[in-house]
């Protein structure tokens, strides 16, 4: 267990599996190595194994508890739910069952019910600091009104003066301070938060994403390394929250109608992959598939997902400096939201195409006939149409589609996005 807390999941496998030879029902082995396989992509093994350990101690909480977590990242909402019930009947008061269990009757867009969920909790558990954060993020995810958004204010606060290191709790407290228009509290927080550390890349670049300090022309590299790095492990999860995330398939279909029938016949590069969402959806066009990424912890995400032929951590721009007239396609889902200025990725990726190559991305949309792109408070950039248009024309590229859609949801809203094609002339 040391071994697999250490994420030394080899060593853990091989102990988990010597004490099977020993014991060969020993239920601790079964259920860890469960949990030990789904980590290392083997999800269906996972499963089988904590189903066996629950068949000799079915009373066990941490177990269903486990197995929910499996069904939950594979999108199985419905079993994950189930599971956790289980759990709470063995006891009414497991912390993690209950917030999970919150998580994913949201997830199903039950929102009274998981709210009720979230009462029990914190009524069972008055100092979890992960069940106010969670809570909070709920009332704004959920926000009917004003006061949703001022009482995750109270939840955010509670969180971190509960667990003063869970620095989550303060971004998620100054989203929601500057999403009630009160940006001088929410730089605040940022500023003291970078008194106590000077050097975290977070709070520098969330300072100017509330207006505290100057924007850079692109989120730093230190910056998107630290938040995907610790975003990895609950991104799909955040997704399954935010269920109208549809970038991947948006942009696929939008390349689907340009592009030949699909024969497996190009080069392509998934361009800010992250835990691999697109790679199903652009395997069936692609000779060659390859992801790029500059978080360790995404791409190994990826890795697990498969359906890659190979996955890189490199800085974008730098990596299409590297690969010039390398791909037929450049897809790059909502990822370039983490560039201010377009100019340069767009000129790196009209290198890095074959002409006749198409380059698809989406931005989030800022209103305004002007050229800009603005630093928004949650850390991403906005573009206006025209700063994409001239950041394109000026790169080279030729027959530039843009069109308006929706692709995500934010505090309970549609998130105006740019869905954006651009071919490099033949
Ligand atoms: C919101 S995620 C999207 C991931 C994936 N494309 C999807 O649709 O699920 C944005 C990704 O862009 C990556 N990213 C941001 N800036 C980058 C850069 N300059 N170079 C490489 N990757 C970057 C982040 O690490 C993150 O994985």
């Amino acid at each position: 267990m040391q071994a697999h807390q250490a994420d030394e999941l080899a060593t853990a496998e091989r102990l988990y599996r010597e004490v099977l030879d020993l014991r060969v029902a020993q239920p601790d082995a079964l259920h860890y190595l469960g949990v030990l396989c789904h980590q290392d992509g083997r999800s269906d093994e996972g499963v089988a194994l904590i189903r066996t350990a629950l068949r000799i101690t079915p009373r066990h909480p941490d177990a269903h508890n486990n197995l929910g977590n499996i069904h939950k990242e594979c999108g199985r909402l419905r079993e994950a739910e189930a599971c956790y019930r289980r759990a709470l009947e063995c006891d009414p008061r497991h912390h993690n069952a209950l917030s999970n269990l919150a998580v994913v009757l949201e997830a199903q867009q039950r929102p009274l019910e998981a709210f009720a969920v979230f009462e029990k909790l914190l009524e069972a558990a008055p100092r979890f600091a992960q069940g106010y954060y969670l809570l909070g993020l709920f009332l704004r995810n959920n926000a009917q009104g004003v006061e949703h958004v001022e009482q995750s204010v109270g939840c955010f606060r509670q969180a971190y003066a509960l667990e003063p290191r869970f620095v989550q709790a303060l971004e998620a407290l100054s989203v929601s301070l500057y999403t009630l228009d009160r940006q001088d509290e929410a730089a605040q927080v940022y500023r003291d938060w970078l008194e106590r550390e000077p050097d975290n890349p977070v709070p520098r670049h969330m300072l100017a994403a509330c207006g505290g300090a100057a924007a850079p022309v692109r989120a730093d590299d230190d910056y998107v390394r630290d938040t995907f790095d610790s975003f990895a492990e609950s991104f799909d999860e955040q997704l399954l929250k935010n269920l109208d995330y549809r970038a991947p398939e948006v942009l696929a279909a939008a390349l689907a109608a340009v592009l030949p029938a699909p024969a497996a016949s190009l080069d392509i590069l998934d361009a800010g992959c992250g835990t691999g969402l697109c790679a199903p959806l652009l395997r069936p066009h692609a000779r060659r598939l390859v992801g790029v990424d500059l978080s360790g912890g995404m791409v190994k995400k990826a890795r697990l997902r498969g359906g890659y032929d190979a996955l890189e951590v490199a800085e974008l721009t730098a990596y299409l400096q590297q690969h010039r007239q390398a791909w037929d396609v450049v897809l790059s889902a909502d990822t370039l939201v983490y560039f201010g200025e377009l100019g340069p990725v767009a000129a790196a990726a009209h290198a890095a195409l074959r002409p006749g190559g198409w380059l698809a991305f989406s931005l989030e949309a800022e209103e305004g006939d002007d050229d800009r792109a603005t630093l928004s408070s949650s850390g991403r950039y906005c573009h206006t149409r025209r700063h994409a248009l001239h950041a394109l024309g000026q790169a080279g590229f030729g027959d530039i589609r843009i069109a308006g859609d929706s692709l995500r949801k934010e505090c309970g809203q549609p998130v105006r996005s740019w869905v954006v094609m651009a071919r490099r002339e033949a």
